[in-house]
Parts: structure tokens; sequence; C-alpha cells
């Protein structure tokens, strides 16, 4: 036998739909040619996003039926705590809502000064805005490979610490804040990090008494990366790599949406230092709630508990990057450009490849997305210049780096025949794509613009 298939059976299921071609296109009209915008209804298979959109396991549901309530010294918080210390071998612990919520707590102690950067591989959006509400300014180390979507690099999420060093020495070392390595990192494509760049990346941070944190969000993702690509760690457990991994870092902010496998929580995690605890727990208190609950109730702790442990399943794991590799290697047999290897969560497709003849200004991978939800009510998103928005000095529109869009899978949610119908609607698109022509704001609101904007297709 050579095959092998999901590593359970279905017990509970949601009806989907695929609404006529007719009503579809009604829909991404209304929706102003916005995602974010359509209606869950209407869409047949969300790739929006990975974030709380995961399947919860029956010992997740079951958790939940003896969630301790208690406003104060809740037996779910326990639950977690003993969970982290297992897990990552971290002392202390604090739940927030999601993971903004420990980005917005923690941020304030480990940003002292006014302009001070936070050096990182590549800052999520909400990371970014959270640093510069914090007065912080965020700058990314992430190698250059990242960026050549067709060449292969086993860790595209590595930092380029020599860049990162000598970035320190033209700074000072006071003007640095501290360093966060997401893990694996979402804007490069769900690529990795590797254990020996987190190590120099960690002697980089010794050498300049630096704070080490990690953006944890997929950290299971990236563990199971180590062990299936760097030499040395075949033979690991994933929580053995994942114990060698944290035991690198200061602390962890983490929205626990994706590798926890809940629809909502967060953590922040502390290796051994009580005052940054004390610190974090005065912000958390008027914020998200009592440092015991965090603003989560008792029975969304005990399932955040246990999808920890569901996470580093090496069976679910080999399942879950299996099937984001499956649906990479089919689309790029049919020629699709994608972001390769194949990441964690989400296959990145290439869309500056894909529609070369539209220019970032006008969107391409917007305009994708559009497409894809006309074709098949595939549900995506757009990961490049719309996301980036305009220099806030001069008003320009920002050229990204890459024109991404991300079809993210929602963990345990749908089969490999889903996959199949997402190639079987991309592959149409790609024999059409010279007849796709980007796209103008009819709506463009002036923060986070990419959630709200109104857009139309350009005259010819
Ligand atoms: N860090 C990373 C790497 C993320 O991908 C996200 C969220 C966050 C932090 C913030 O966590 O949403 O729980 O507040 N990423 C989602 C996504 C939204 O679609 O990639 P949150």
């Amino acid at each position: 036998m050579t095959l092998t298939a999901e590593p359970y059976k279905i017990k509970m299921v949601e009806s989907i739909h695929l609404i006529p071609k007719e009503e579809r296109a009604r829909a991404l009209l209304a929706a102003g040619y916005n995602p974010f915008l359509l209606k869950s209804e209407d869409v047949y298979i969300d790739l929006l996003t990975d974030s709380g959109t995961g399947a919860m396991s029956d010992r997740q549901w079951a958790a939940m039926m003896v969630g301790d309530e208690s406003y104060a010294g809740s037996r779910s918080f326990f639950r977690i705590k003993e969970a982290v210390k297992d897990i990552f071998d971290y002392d202390y612990v604090i739940p927030t809502h999601q993971g903004r919520g420990a980005e917005q707590v923690l941020f304030p102690h480990l940003i002292h000064k006014k302009d001070q950067y936070v050096l990182g591989n590549m800052h999520f959006d909400t990371t970014m805005a959270h640093i510069e509400l914090n007065g912080g300014i965020p700058i990314n180390f992430v190698i250059e490979e990242a960026f050549d979507t067709q060449m292969e690099h086993p860790f595209k999420g590595n930092f380029d610490t020599e860049r990162m060093e000598a970035f320190i020495l033209n700074q000072g070392r006071d003007k640095i804040a501290f360093i966060l390595v997401t893990a694996t990192c979402n804007s490069a494509g769900g690529q990795p990090v590797s254990m020996a760049n987190l190590r120099a990346v960690r002697q980089v941070a010794d050498k300049y008494g630096l704070p080490l944190w990690i953006d944890a969000a997929r950290y299971a993702e990236n563990a199971w990366f180590i062990k299936s690509r760097e030499q040395g760690y075949q033979n690991k457990t994933i929580k053995e790599i994942v114990r060698e991994m944290f035991a690198m870092a200061d602390g962890f902010t983490m929205s626990a949406k994706k590798d926890a496998i809940v629809n909502m929580g967060g953590l922040i995690g502390i290796r051994r230092d009580e005052s940054t605890f004390q610190n974090a727990s005065s912000t958390c208190v008027p914020f998200e709630g009592f440092i015991t609950y965090g603003g989560m109730s008792g029975r969304d702790m005990e399932a955040l508990a246990a999808g920890l442990y569901d996470g580093i399943d090496p069976d679910y794991l080999e399942n879950r990057i299996g099937q984001v590799a499956y649906l990479g290697h089919q689309l790029r047999e049919r020629g699709v450009p994608i972001q390769w290897p194949v990441g964690g969560h989400a296959v990145f497709v290439d869309a500056k490849k894909f529609l070369p003849h539209i220019s970032p200004e006008q969107f391409p991978a917007q305009a994708l997305v559009g497409e894809l939800y006309l074709e098949g009510g595939i549900r995506a998103v757009e990961v490049g210049s719309l996301l980036l928005g305009r220099n806030p000095q001069t008003g320009k529109q920002r050229v990204a780096d890459a024109e991404f869009m991300r079809l993210t899978i929602p963990r345990r949610v749908y089969t490999n025949r889903h996959m199949d119908v997402v190639v079987d609607a991309l592959s149409a698109i790609w024999q059409r794509r010279e007849n796709i022509r980007g796209l103008e704001f009819s709506y463009e609101p002036k923060v986070l613009r990419h959630f709200l904007c109104r857009l139309q297709p350009v005259e010819r």
C-alpha cells in the first residue's frame, strides 16, 4: 500500500453550495470586487484565511464541556499553563482574545522609546500596526530568495542575519527595541525558518543584548518543516523540535486561531522573565481581562489547551502540510506560477507572473481573486500592493515586492476533492488570462483600506 488518507473521520458536516454564475457575478459587483465584503453564504470554497476557520476535534469539543467559567483562578487557565509548560517549557502564560490582543498587551513593554526599530523576517500586518501604534518602526530582514518565487530554497522565511547585524551596527543598539521571528513567515508565503537560522538570530540578539520573541501563530507547521527538511531533525519528535525552537526565545505572542486550531484565542508566553510577565499582566487587566482568562471564556481555554496538542500531532501535520502541497503541486503541473516550494498554510499564486499585463497600481492579485470567485465561487485573498497601501508621507501607492493571491487552507475542513475543484477553476482562468482586466478604486478608505474598499475593472 502506498496511499494514506486523512488521519480522521468526519463526525459533523456543514452544507456548502455553489450559487449560479450570474448570481456570483452579481455578488462580486455588490461586494465591489472585495472578498471581505462577500457574504460567506455566497462562497462555495472559502480560502480567505486559515485563521479561526479550522474544525475542532471531538477531544476539543469534549473539553469545552468541562470549562471552568470562574472569573479568577479558572481551572481551564491552569490547563493552558500546564500545556505551555509541557510543550514549550515556558513558565508564564497570559491568555488574550486573539493574536493582536497579545501584541497590544505586550508591545508597550518591549518598545521603550519613540522610533525604535523592531527587526523581523517579515512582520504580519497587525503586528506592524501594533509596533507603529507604540511608536516603533517595523523593518524586515527576510532573505532575498523569498521574493524569487521560482527559486528552490527550503527555508525562505530565514533572516538575512548579516544585513540585520549591519543595520544594528549602523543605527546603534539603543535604536533597536527587539527582534521578532515570525515562524512560519506568513507574508513570505507561509515559509519556514530553520533551526540554524533561529540559532544565528539568537547569537545576534545575545551579542547586542536584544530581546528575541517569536510570533508563534504557525509554530507547529514550522517545526514540521524543520523535521522534514533540516539535517539532524528527522528522528526528533515535533515536541522536541518545538522545545528547541522556543528555548532560543525570551517569549512568544500567539494567535491560537491557526496551529492551536481554535476559532478564537491567543496567548503571550514568557520563558523565565518574571518582570515582563508582571508588566504584561498589568496591561492585560484593563484591555483583555483578568490574567486567568484574558478575553477568553473557560470553555474556549479548554479547547485551546487541547488544540495545542492536536496541532503537534505528527499524523495531523503530515496530512495538513501534505494537503497544501497537493494543491500547490497540482497547480504547478498545470503551469500556474506559485511561490515555490509550497508553504505551510497556503498556496501563494504569483499574480505578477500570472497577469504580467496588469501593473501593481491596478492590483493584479486582487483581479485574480475576483476571477476565481466568478469561475468557481472560491474566495481567496490578496497579499500585495492593495494590502501594502500608500506611502503615508507622499500618498503615493507603494509597490509590493510580490503580488500574491493567497489560497489559504483551513485546518481539517476541506478534502482533497475540494482542492481539485480549486485546481480546475484556476486552470480554466490560466487559459484565458490575457483577457483579465486590472482594477481601480471606486471607494478607498484612509486606513486598512483592503478590508472596506470598493473596486471596479478599469476601462480597456
Ligand atoms: N501574526 C501572524 C503571523 C498572523 O498570521 C496573524 C493573523 C496574526 C499575528 C494576528 O493574529 O488574527 O489572531 O489577531 N493572521 C490572519 C491571516 C488574520 O489571515 O493570515 P489574530
